[in-house]
């Protein structure tokens, strides 16, 4: 089936009372993983990369220093990868940039397949947050691409920008950023926060969220409400990290019920990505530990030397680069990088799977309203476009 945007899956999602999962891959591994999984429960699915996964997947090892050649060179190939996994899948998949800058690097990541971007505005001032927002609605707008904001600024590193604190959205200036930039969707910030360390038992104010809804239903607004850093942060994959020599400190995510009752209050999308770098980077830890002699392959000894330097790291990216024709292209040598690939895809479908179970998408696939980017061109021209 071809990429489908984002706007029908956001669509059954609001109207059957679901949320749909998005899930950030950084190798051809966790593509395929991510795929698999939402097949086999029959949930539709939105696959996220962001802009230094694209750059990692442009072969960039040193990620955080990717140019926009990076970025444009990997969203073409996670959009091949994606293409090529979706050609059989009987399940609708969208492709999504993740927290994108500018509008050079969502047309690398349009012109690369994806078929929704989000512009994270965020960290502007008000007027300048709508103008850019706005400038990107018009350019994907015309190609049937779907479009997230961003208003309010989470805690905690977003797009290696870090915030001490957060500033929670105000829903009536919510609106009027609705109003001005037509996006399809909008982040907010409500309590969330990305990263493992987000604090013990948080309290989500859904409040927030219902005032939003609220008022967008009384002006006949149409727009799907978004919950970034949603990550449980499991206490028993941290427990397991730090067991196999790992040191994760301070751990605490967003409890299960937190996340379901932001569900009922309207939220439609709900983004996971730390709590995928976990479970990849406990299976690692857990492969060396049990297979002593690996540490010394020739293919893979190198991975098991970085885990060892970097005992906090959490993102398996600093682990992976001796491997980067695998994460970029697939290419398994030997059953050594194979056992490395089990590693990645077990941790994908540990997470995934769990997650997509406590949102409530299993079994949705049906009922999402296939459109195509041509369709979706042709709705943007009409006045009132609704969800
Ligand atoms: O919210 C951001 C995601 O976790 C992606 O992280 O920008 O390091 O790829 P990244
Ligand atoms: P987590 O860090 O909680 O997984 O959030 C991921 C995210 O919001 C990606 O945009
Ligand atoms: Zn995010």
């Amino acid at each position: 089936m071809p990429l489908v945007p984002l706007r029908p899956l956001l669509e059954a999602a609001n109207k059957y009372g679901y949320a749909q999962g998005a899930f950030n891959v950084n190798s051809v591994a966790q593509i395929k993983a991510v795929i698999e999984v939402h097949e086999m429960l029959r949930s539709p699915l939105l696959i996220q990369g962001a802009e230094l996964g694209n750059g990692f997947m442009g072969g960039r090892t040193d990620f955080i220093n990717s140019t926009l050649e990076d970025k444009r060179v990997g969203a073409k190939k996670i959009g091949d990868w994606v293409r090529k996994y979706a050609e059989n899948a009987s399940i609708p998949i969208a492709l999504h940039l993740d927290h994108g800058t500018n509008l050079d690097a969502v047309i690398a990541a349009i012109d690369g397949g994806y078929t929704s971007v989000m512009i994270d505005g965020s960290h502007l001032p008000y007027d300048q947050n709508v103008e850019i927002t706005r400038e990107v609605v018009k350019y994907a707008h015309a190609r049937g691409v779907t479009v997230e904001g961003e208003l309010g600024i989470l805690a905690g590193v977003e797009d290696h920008v870090f915030s001490e604190s957060s500033t929670y959205t105000n829903p009536l200036q919510a609106i009027d950023f609705i109003r001005k930039t037509e996006v399809d969707s909008l982040a907010i910030s409500y309590g969330t926060m990305h990263g493992p360390v987000k604090g013990k038992n948080v309290k989500l104010r859904k409040e927030i969220v219902i005032a939003i809804k609220e008022i967008l239903q009384h002006e006949g607004i149409v727009c799907a409400i978004v919950s970034h850093g949603s990550s449980k942060v499991p206490k028993y994959i941290v427990d397991e990290i730090n067991l196999l020599g790992g040191i994760v400190s301070n751990a605490g995510g967003i409890s299960t019920s937190e996340i379901q009752q932001a569900i009922q209050a309207g939220i439609a999308k709900i983004n996971v990505d730390t709590d995928i770098r976990l479970a990849v980077t406990r299976n690692m830890r857990e492969f060396f530990y049990k297979n002593p002699l690996k540490r010394d392959s020739s293919s893979i000894g190198a991975i098991y030397q970085l885990m060892e330097e970097n005992k906090k790291q959490v993102d398996p990216r600093a682990f992976i680069t001796p491997i980067m024709e695998t994460v970029t292209d697939g290419v398994v040598p030997d059953e050594d990088v194979a056992a490395i690939v089990k590693c990645i895809e077990k941790g994908v479908k540990e997470v995934v799977g769990t997650s997509i179970v406590e949102f409530g998408s299993v079994g949705k696939a049906p009922l999402v309203e296939c459109t195509s980017l041509d369709e979706m061109i042709l709705k943007y021209k009409q006045p009132a476009l609704s969800i």
